[in-house]
């Protein structure tokens, strides 16, 4: 989700106003997901690499995200959403630690899709921590397994992602689901996140089906 300080910055606008506008987009994305069916949905909300930023915006940033968090609660339940995390939630401001703590309970059984919030993610320390948890439970070398690895990320037991898009017109992968995008197709758009809406989604999904997924084998026309 990129771009929301650009966003605000033509605009003239704090990037906080960015960030608030992001929020709506995440809002429409996630609910048109919903309803075409999406059984996962990841959004990367803030990487182990945005702690460089000030603190001031850092702080504002997960102040929004308890809001946000606070203020779907409902509507994740109704619309039978489960929110996961991605990413070491310890380091979070303690509001929107318990924000996400209590999201992520509330919603804990509901089964129609799975909303994958990436925070104080990295795709590398993932795999590096996949790595440590492997060691702790003394698994040995022949069962250290393509397979076995997935079980040990924080995406355990999901599917790899199908479709990466990313907003803003930036072509980078940005340490984002290193182990899980090996295959997945990449949708890069100059849409900046907060202009991101569901017709957007709709723009990249056609793309993605005109794609021919080889996965590796020869193309079959
Ligand atoms: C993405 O927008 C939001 C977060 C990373 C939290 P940016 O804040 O990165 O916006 P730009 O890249 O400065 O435009
Ligand atoms: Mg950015």
């Amino acid at each position: 989700m990129d771009g929301n300080g650009r966003w605000a910055q033509r605009k003239n606008l704090p990037r906080s106003e960015g960030h608030n506008q992001g929020t709506k987009s995440a809002r429409a994305i996630v609910e048109e997901s919903r309803r075409l069916n999406i059984p996962y949905l990841t959004l990367y909300a803030f990487s182990r690499e945005n702690w460089t930023r000030p603190k001031e915006e850092i702080s504002f940033l997960f102040g929004l995200l308890t809001r946000f968090l606070t203020g779907e609660l409902q509507t994740l339940i109704k619309q039978d959403i489960r929110l996961n995390i991605l990413g070491d939630i310890t380091d979070l401001p303690l509001p929107a630690r318990k924000a996400v703590e209590h999201t992520c309970s509330k919603t804990r059984s509901c089964k129609s899709m799975t909303l994958n919030l990436a925070l104080n993610y990295s795709g590398r320390f993932e795999i590096v921590r996949a790595c440590r948890l492997m060691l702790e439970q003394g698994l040995s070398p022949v069962e250290v397994t393509e397979e076995n690895f997935n079980n040990y990320l924080y995406t355990a037991g999901q599917p790899d992602p199908d479709l990466i898009i990313r907003t803003s017109g930036e072509l980078r992968i940005s340490n984002y689901l290193l182990y899980q995008s090996a295959y997945s197709e990449l949708y890069f758009t100059p849409t900046l996140w907060p202009d991101f809406t569901p017709e957007e989604l709709h723009l990249a999904l056609e793309e993605y089906a005109s794609r021919q997924r080889r996965l590796g084998g020869i193309n079959s026309l």
